[in-house]
């Protein structure tokens, strides 16, 4: 029987066994869909403390519940271990490492080249190989195909090769892993059909496009329609300042248009680890095709303005009070990126934070979902949120709008408030 039969045999039966390394925010959610479809999971990560959590049911990933991880673990469904020579025994390998920016705002593919290197060593015919991570078009074929394409195996007849990329939206209620439409672009059709056969018992929807080329660019071009959106109205926001209008009411009544308009709103500037990211990967790879790609370029430079707007904004009401941001205490509202969420990658609020300090503010938060930050010399503990610790401060910045706060005893309680979300308007 052929490879491909055979994979198309054991998809339909949930005989696969599917691999999936990188067990965080893509990973996980990833590894628990595929057991609860009927298949069993071997994860790989190269965190020990990661892999102990997994194998002993707990949860490190907020929107994988540990009462949902813990019965798949117990019966065998899924397990995670460190060790990549591993790869070996699994059909499907599903690539969920991180593609962070080096310093200099270029790709750092190093992660995928690293879990290439592991799948190198293992491949052997009958296997699949699916990347996951967000990246630049040409990563699949460039990159990976070199490194699975070994030992005489053929791409499309012994071994096959997708890009399919997540879209997980972490937090939000109604849209995960499950129900949110899958595209996958395979470098040959039979890749394409392998992975269609084993992914379509794990997603609701399936989008196959046309090579891997075309998928890696729906994900670019979904995160750069974001970040240039999101620009568009933070630019907006700056426009009504100088204006002294409100921009939420302006924005609010242009989303009244039952057509052409979709509604994005302002706030402190991007964060996470995809949308001030990803824009980047396609800027890089276009630069060396000689072009410049202009909107990602604005909307990276006025995304990234945000911060300093509000702590200019927070000078400026300090002012209207007779004070200096030297010395004042600031108490700021969030430090996740989004509401709801623990995520603090790139978060705005840290360079809120980080701004204000340097400015000789006293600086405190209060975050239900980050009890400590340590990031890039900011050492904070989170402090409780009442009328003890709000009416103190000079001024409270809310940077992230979660959902469980006080918003009326804030409102009650704070001497001055600049709201980057305007939590306080919707109430
Ligand atoms: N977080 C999101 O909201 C989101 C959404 C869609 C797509 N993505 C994309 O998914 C990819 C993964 O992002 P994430 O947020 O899950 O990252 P993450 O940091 O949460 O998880 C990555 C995991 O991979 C592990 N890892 C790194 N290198 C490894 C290796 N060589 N072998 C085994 N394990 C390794 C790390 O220890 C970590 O646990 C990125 O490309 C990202 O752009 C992320």
């Amino acid at each position: 029987m052929s490879s491909e039969l055979r994979l198309l045999e054991k998809a339909r039966d949930r005989s696969a066994l599917f691999g999936v390394i990188g067990l965080g925010y893509v990973g996980l959610p990833l590894a628990v869909e595929i057991a609860d479809a009927g298949f069993t999971v071997l994860g790989f990560d190269l965190k020990e403390s990661v892999v102990a959590g997994i194998n002993a049911g707990h949860s490190h990933i907020q929107d994988v519940p540990t009462t949902r991880l813990t019965p798949l673990v117990g019966a065998g469904k899924i397990t995670a271990t460190t060790d990549m020579s591993r790869l070996s025994e699994v059909d499907v390998i599903s690539i969920c490492v991180p593609t962070p920016l080096s310093k200099t705002k270029d790709p750092d593919v190093s992660y995928v080249l690293a879990a290439g290197e592991a799948v190198t060593k293992e491949i052997r015919a009958g296997q699949v190989v699916v990347l996951e991570s967000t990246t630049y078009p040409g990563t699949t074929r460039e990159l990976l195909l070199p490194r699975i394409e070994v030992q005489g195996l053929e791409v499309g007849k012994d071994v096959f090769l997708a890009f399919s990329p997540e879209r997980v939206d972490p937090g939000n209620p109604t849209w995960q892993t499950k129900n949110t439409p899958k595209v996958i672009g395979g470098v040959t059709p039979a890749c394409l059909q392998v992975v269609q056969a084993l992914y379509e018992p794990v997603f609701d929807t399936l989008v196959p496009v046309s090579s891997p080329e075309a998928a890696e660019l729906v994900k670019l071009l979904e995160n750069t329609f974001r970040s240039v959106n999101i620009g568009l109205v933070n630019e907006m926001a700056m426009v009504c300042d100088r204006l002294a209008v409100n921009v939420w009411e302006v924005i609010d009544a242009a989303a009244t248009k039952p057509f052409g308009f979709m509604k994005f709103t302002p706030g402190p500037g991007l964060g996470g680890h995809c949308i001030p990211i990803d824009p980047h990967y396609l800027a890089w790879k276009m630069r060396a095709l000689n072009y410049k790609t202009r909107f990602i370029e604005v909307a990276g430079e006025v995304n990234s303005e945000m911060p300093a707007f509000w702590v200019r904004k927070v000078a400026e009401g300090l002012n209207e009070d007779s004070k200096p941001v030297r010395g004042s205490n600031v108490l700021v509202i969030g430090a996740a990126y989004k509401k709801d969420i623990d995520d603090v990658r790139e978060s705005p609020a840290l360079d809120i934070i980080r701004l204000l300090l340097q400015q000789g503010a006293k600086v405190s938060y209060h975050d239900p979902h980050v009890p400590q930050l340590h990031e890039d010399g900011v050492e904070l503990a989170s402090v409780l949120l009442g009328p003890d610790t709000v009416a103190p401060a000079d001024c409270v910045v809310i940077a992230t709008d979660h959902s469980t706060l006080d918003y009326t005893m804030l409102a009650n309680a704070a001497r001055r408030v600049v709201d980057t979300r305007n939590a306080l308007g919707k109430g």
